[in-house]
């Protein structure tokens, strides 16, 4: 087990691209770590540099306090598993799994030991006798976890592993990486663009964007108290509605809408008084209840489309005499015909506003 440490970390790719830019992020021993993030923004760069995969342009790594920039690949005791798992195709699963200890040398029998530990433990105690070919992708997927798991390695490099599984395989391996990470205490950093992944999975979450670090938080913390407007539309599913407004001392007005601003946010907002802002309204903090939450303010909404999850409907729709859409959760049974008008009870403590030049948050931690 080990920390891992990166200060100012740059990469600067041979043609010039700068993939990674002054990243630092100071993963604890035993801390999972997921590295958020859109397509390109830079995480598989930042994981395979923490790997020795990739040269560091520039900063310092650190891995269990050691400096480890210019160390091999194999002398850093990390294990990277990657989207596309390569198994060795003509070897069974059980040589797969003790290949990378058999070339360390490792005593026959403490391998036998451990991959019968790991293999009891991923629930492919019996495959040990097939080939690649004869598994399903999931099971592939196991074996190639298994692999970086029998090596005890100080940390787990984690990118996407779990991208090419189906929904239901996807949610039980999730599932059993948290219970693996609780049994072994082995620090993980897990790239994902899972949204759910990375709400359950990490103790903390690394959110990029175009190679640099926007915020790291807990998952609540991130997701309660984003830092600007990025990361309020990237986070969650549908994510927060952004829409321009007008605020003043006392009240916010998007288009024709005019919700009151609450006692207690008006310091927080004071600074903006007057000011264009954006308006952060999460799908969830609307009710059609009018008494489900304490200080609330009615929005009428015109329906567009209906998304009927199961669970909960997904209402599309625009407040009046506006273009802009937004999302509304509403419970299972909630119906409304395109063009119908449904008034919500919006509850206005959980009102966020950002600046619409830096789009950074105003200031008004939501309780977690
Ligand atoms: N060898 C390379 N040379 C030049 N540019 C590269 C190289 N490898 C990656 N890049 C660029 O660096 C940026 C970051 O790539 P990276 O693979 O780290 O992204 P990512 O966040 O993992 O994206 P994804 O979610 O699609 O996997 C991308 O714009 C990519 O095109
Ligand atoms: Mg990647």
């Amino acid at each position: 087990m080990a920390s891992i440490s990166l200060s100012n970390i740059h990469k600067l790719y041979p043609n010039g691209y700068a993939a990674v830019r002054d990243v630092s992020l100071d993963i604890r021993d035993g801390e999972f770590m997921i590295l958020l993030g859109p397509s390109g923004c830079g995480k598989s760069t930042t994981l395979r540099m923490i790997a020795g995969l990739e040269t560091i342009s520039a900063g310092d790594l650190h891995i269990g306090g050691a400096r480890v920039n210019d160390v091999d690949p194999a002398d850093r005791d990390v294990a990277i598993v990657f989207q596309n798992y390569a198994l060795y195709p003509h070897m069974t699963v059980a040589d797969n799994l003790s290949f990378g200890l058999r070339l360390r040398n490792v005593e026959r029998r403490i391998i036998e030991g451990r991959v019968a530990t790991i293999a009891g433990m991923l629930g492919i105690g019996d495959l040990l006798a097939r080939k690649p070919a004869q598994l399903s992708g999931g099971q592939r997927q196991r074996v190639a976890l298994g692999r970086a798991l029998v090596r005890e390695p100080k940390a787990f490099l984690l990118d996407e592993p779990l991208s090419n599984l189906d929904a239901k395989l996807r949610a039980s391996m999730r599932t059993e990486l948290i219970k693996l990470h609780r049994t072994l205490g082995t620090t993980i950093v897990h790239v994902t663009h899972d949204q759910v992944e990375a709400m359950t999975m990490g103790e903390r979450i690394c959110i990029m964007k175009d190679g640099v670090i926007v915020q790291v938080g807990a998952p609540m913390e991130v997701y309660r108290n984003p830092v600007n407007t990025f990361v309020a539309g990237f986070l969650a599913s549908p994510p927060m509605n952004l829409l321009h407004g007008m605020l003043d001392s006392d009240r916010i007005s998007i288009g024709d809408v005019v919700l009151p601003l609450p006692q207690s946010l008006r310091r927080a907002f004071a600074s903006h008084a007057g000011r264009k802002v954006i308006v952060g309204l999460r799908p969830e903090d609307f009710h059609l209840k009018a008494d489900a939450a304490p200080v609330a303010a009615p929005i009428e909404v015109v329906s567009v489309t209906t998304e009927v999850l199961g669970p909960e409907v997904i209402l599309v729709g625009t407040l009046k005499n506006s273009s802009a859409e937004l999302h509304i959760r509403c419970p299972r049974d909630f119906r409304s015909e395109p063009g119908a008008m449904t008034v919500f009870n919006y509850d206005l403590s959980q009102l966020q506003l950002f600046d619409i030049e830096t789009t950074t948050a105003l200031m008004r931690p939501v309780k977690i």
